[in-house]
């Protein structure tokens, strides 16, 4: 059937294009797509347009291919779900004060029940999902699948790389040790190194001049609610766009019909 119509009418502008003047309707189009490019949409639209079972496949993959995805996704997804779980379980001790955060630290370590435990399962998933989501990105990149009609996947995609690092960053100063005082003292100065706004830039982090209560206490909100709220908006914008381009890209890049 039509699909190379179809795809080209989302297609990025050959040379020779209006590229410049074209940006806006190009990016719009990106975002904001008013038909699915990939099938007949009259087909689909009984589960992509019910909220309840947009989710599932329209169609059975013919061929379901883990060498192709190696299921990078799914575990970047189990592994933020488990980091979600056991932080919200270690919110109930921990305690964002520069008098008390390491000794609770030490507590949840030592004598809490399951203490250790959830600590570590933390501390594990957070390392594991930093990985298993470059690696995503790196099958993503690998398979040319940042290609039209999923280049606002890949968008969504930087972001949440970049949030993911983000809360790495932010989960290192709250145990408020040695190591996390002088690796937020170390990193807060290289941002401080930004051109033209790099004081500023150093100030808003810090919450001051060196690190202390206020830095602790940014780094905890960032960490326990904003950073989340921002994870599972922009995951939800993912799981959305991947539908809505028809699922995943093929390895020998043919679309399924
Ligand atoms: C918390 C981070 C992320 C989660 C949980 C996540 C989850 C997923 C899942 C479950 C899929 C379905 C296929 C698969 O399992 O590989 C997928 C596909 C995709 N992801 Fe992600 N992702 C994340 C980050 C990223 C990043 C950092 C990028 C790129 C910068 C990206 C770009 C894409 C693209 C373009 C697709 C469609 C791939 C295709 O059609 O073959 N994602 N993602």
């Amino acid at each position: 059937m039509g699909t190379t119509d179809k795809k080209s009418k989302n297609a990025a502008p050959k040379n020779g294009g209006h590229v410049i003047m074209d940006l806006p309707k190009n990016i719009y189009r990106s975002v904001i797509r008013e038909k699915t490019t990939l099938r007949d949409q009259s087909e689909s639209e009984p589960v992509s347009d019910n909220f309840f079972v947009h989710v599932l496949p329209v169609s059975p993959l013919e061929h379901p291919r883990f060498g192709y995805t190696l299921g990078l996704g799914v575990i970047s997804m189990s592994l933020f779900l488990i980091v979600a779980a056991t932080g919200m379980l270690m919110l109930f001790y921990y305690v964002p004060s520069t008098e008390q955060a390491y000794e609770r630290i030490v507590d949840l370590n030592a004598t809490v029940s399951f203490g250790r435990i959830v600590r570590n399962i933390h501390r594990w998933g957070a390392h594991g999902m930093v990985a298993a989501v470059f690696l995503h990105m790196c099958r993503v990149f690998f398979t040319g699948a940042y290609k039209p009609p999923r280049e606002f996947s890949w968008v969504i995609g930087v972001f949440l790389f970049l949030v993911t690092l983000v809360f790495s960053y932010t989960g290192y100063l709250l145990t408020w040790d040695q190591l996390a005082y002088w690796g937020t003292t170390v990193g807060t100065s290289i941002a401080g190194y930004t051109p033209i706004l790099g004081d500023t830039i150093q100030f808003l982090m810090l919450g001051g001049t060196t690190v202390g209560q206020e830095t602790l206490l940014r780094f905890y909100v960032l960490h326990v609610f904003v950073l989340p709220l921002l994870m599972v908006t922009l995951l939800g914008l993912h799981f959305w766009r991947i539908r809505k381009d028809g699922g995943l890209a093929y390895q020998n890049g043919n679309e399924r019909d």
